[in-house]
């Protein structure tokens, strides 16, 4: 990874509602594995958070297995054939409402071709009255329809797999925002490492040079290990917290560790506390 240049549109976020990109310049980073499952956590720390899907391939969910219950998506409300509130679909966890990417049938191609900034503005303005935190799973890359989206949000999370490849092409992330519109860019929350193999040199040299050349501030002490749980939640069609509710998988706790500090650095208020108490 080469040096990157500080950023000079990191800023305080002082916007209420919270719109957030999750992007990468990479495909198959594990945006949509790290949305599902920290959006799982957040909605578990006691707030409402709406997951949207804004990969065409409709990627969350597959990763629950549920394609086939999307009778619209989020394109459809772009192209204005459905409102949000119609196309939502709620979760077994209190607060956790998933917005599916598209329902029985795509949308036409030219959709793509055309710049839909101002309506994702006015999609996700909306999106964020319905809930504490808006999460995006957005499409692999830096433009296109990632480009409307991160123009379109408050704030984006970067996902860097911790793998030679990710990390050469890691720049495009800050050139992906630079491209934006000052006035459009949102702030960067952070960044963190996916599939981290702690048993392999080069995964860790890559950790080892996030440290030494993203911006001070941005790398996440909390990263995710590389781990064959995800194969197996894919193959349940669950999160990971869910495999096994008495003791999940030991990396799903690390969701919790990831969301606490999302929460912090978008400095989200503190969910409603339970009276605390030890002894009965
Ligand atoms: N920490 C991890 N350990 C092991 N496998 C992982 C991990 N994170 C994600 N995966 C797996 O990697 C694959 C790609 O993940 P995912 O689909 O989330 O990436 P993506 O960035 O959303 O991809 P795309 O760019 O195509 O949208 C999936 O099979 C997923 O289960
Ligand atoms: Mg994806």
């Amino acid at each position: 990874m080469s040096q990157m240049r500080p950023p000079a549109f990191v800023t305080g976020a002082t916007e209420a509602r919270r719109v957030v990109a999750i992007a990468s310049p990479k495909g198959g980073c594990g945006k949509t594995t790290v949305s599902l499952n920290l959006a799982l956590a957040l909605a578990r720390q006691g707030r409402s958070i709406l997951l949207i899907d804004a990969d065409i391939n409709g990627d969350i969910l597959s990763s629950v297995n549920a394609r086939q219950r999307a009778e619209a998506g989020v394109f459809d409300i772009l192209r204005g054939t459905h409102g949000i509130q119609q196309t939502l679909l709620k979760t077994m966890v209190p607060g956790f409402s998933i917005l599916p990417a598209v329902g029985k049938r795509l949308p036409p191609p030219d959709l793509f071709l055309q710049d839909h900034t101002e309506r994702w503005r006015q999609i996700l303005g909306e999106a964020s009255t319905l809930a504490d935190l808006v999460l995006i799973d957005t499409p692999a890359g830096m433009f296109g329809t990632t480009h409307q989206i991160l123009a379109a949000s408050t704030h984006v999370l970067g996902v860097l797999q911790a793998e030679v490849l990710a990390s050469r092409s890691f720049s495009r992330f800050a050139e992906g925002l630079d491209a934006l519109p000052p006035e459009a860019r949102p702030t960067i929350a952070g960044v963190f490492l996916n599939m981290v193999q702690m048993r392999q040199s080069p995964s860790l040299s890559v950790l080892q040079d996030a440290c030494a050349s993203l911006p001070a501030g941005w790398l996440f002490d909390t990263s995710i290990p590389h781990s064959p749980a995800f194969l197996q939640a894919a193959d349940q069609g669950l999160p990971l917290r869910h495999l096994d509710e008495l003791a999940p998988p030991a990396v799903a706790f690390l969701f919790d560790n990831l969301a606490a500090e999302a929460a912090q650095r978008l400095e989200l208020q503190a969910a409603e506390r339970k009276p605390r108490q030890f002894l009965l």
